[in-house]
């Protein structure tokens, strides 16, 4: 019989003495976007049947939250896609000790659900944009519509967040000249924005992915001969380095997992649609908490068990190397980003 009965606010540290405090829950794979980077052109998603109802979801992030897991990120594919997200959206906003429920989305949806989520409890929206040009848009996201996620940008901006930020995916030749006019959107909207570098998650057809990489070194030199950019030790609890443009409120994020690595303070685990939780984005270590949670149906000490004791095969970091195989093969839509 697990011992763990009681909810333990320490529980979560790994072997190498980090403390797991952030959980992502990818609510679905699925998305109404095939962005390049992200996806191949034909993908398979989860069957319907192995995916997590939204009250097993509820059930993990609760022991999570037991466990001492302050913050907990939406994610998917795009989670506002699924089906009665705001069901699983408003119980998560309502456990007590949560500091911080936020989401990362892709935007479509934010016109219909931004208020919806506000009044839930969500406090910052990272929403993914990386062209300001509605040709370019469709051409990274296949089939997005520029138009739309302006629309729900606008939505979420009068919902009243506490803060909403940009995610720009830096393409070399797609959309690397674009960097200043982020910055510009983000600075006239009073936002963030953080420029990532491409991570090479399963196999995708539309670029080779070392041809295209673009520093984010070179990202903020292109900023730099623009904007002044003043160094920041703050941090939104992910793995971004900031930097203030002075005169605004806007902080320019760099996420950088090949040129500056960043997994010595990892303090996140993940947990895919399918019920696996990842113990790091570029490993495959893992531990079906779906099988528990369905082998031990109404006695949850099994799940906070298997919970404490996946902390030991948390991988020290990643691995990723811009070959032409990714060492990882499940896509960044069913990692949850
Ligand atoms: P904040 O809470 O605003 O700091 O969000 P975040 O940057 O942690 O989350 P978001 O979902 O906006 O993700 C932005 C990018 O960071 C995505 O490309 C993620 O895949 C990437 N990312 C988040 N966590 C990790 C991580 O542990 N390792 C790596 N390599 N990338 C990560
Ligand atoms: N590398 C880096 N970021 C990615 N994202 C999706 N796929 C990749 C990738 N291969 C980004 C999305 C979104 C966030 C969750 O992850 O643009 O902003
Ligand atoms: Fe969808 Fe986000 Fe992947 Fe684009 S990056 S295809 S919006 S899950």
């Amino acid at each position: 019989m697990p011992t763990i009965a009681a909810p333990d606010t320490s529980a979560l540290v790994d072997s190498f003495g980090r403390h797991v405090r952030y959980l992502r829950i990818s609510l679905t794979d699925r998305c109404d976007f095939r962005c390049v980077y992200c996806m191949s052109q034909d993908m398979q998603f989860v069957p319907r049947a192995q995916v997590l109802t939204l009250e097993e979801i509820l059930t993990i992030a609760t022991a999570f939250h037991d466990l001492g897991v302050t913050k907990i990120r939406i994610t998917g594919g795009e989670p506002l896609v699924r089906r009665n997200a705001m069901w699983l959206i408003e119980r998560l906003g309502a456990l007590d000790a949560l500091q911080e429920l936020v989401l990362t989305t892709n935007g479509s949806q934010l016109q219909r659900l931004a208020q919806p989520l506000r009044r839930a409890g969500v406090r910052r929206i990272n929403i993914s944009l990386d062209s300001l040009q509605p040709e370019r848009f469709r051409r990274i996201t296949r089939v997005g519509d520029l138009e739309q996620v302006m629309q729900g940008i606008d939505a979420a901006q009068a919902a009243g967040f506490d803060r909403l930020k940009i995610n720009s995916v830096i393409l070399r030749n797609r959309n690397h000249d674009e960097v200043c006019d982020l910055v510009q959107f983000a600075v006239d909207r009073d936002m963030d924005i953080t420029f990532i570098e491409e991570m090479p998650l399963g196999t995708i057809d539309d670029h080779d992915r070392a041809e295209a990489y673009y520093s984010s070194d070179r990202v903020r030199s292109d900023i730099e001969r623009r904007f002044p950019l003043q160094a920041s030790d703050e941090t939104s609890g992910g793995p971004a380095r900031y930097f203030r443009i002075p005169h605004s409120r806007t902080r320019v994020g760099l996420i950088s997992p090949h040129s500056h690595n960043f997994c010595d303070a990892c303090n996140r685990v993940r947990l895919t649609t399918e019920g696996r939780l990842l113990l790091c984005l570029g490993q495959e270590h893992s531990v079906d908490l779906r099988h528990v949670i369905r082998s031990h149906p109404g006695d949850e000490s099994y799940l906070r068990q298997a919970i404490v004791d996946a902390m030991r095969i948390k991988p020290h970091g990643h691995d990723f190397a811009l070959t032409e195989q990714p060492v990882i093969l499940r896509h960044m839509n069913a990692t949850g980003g």
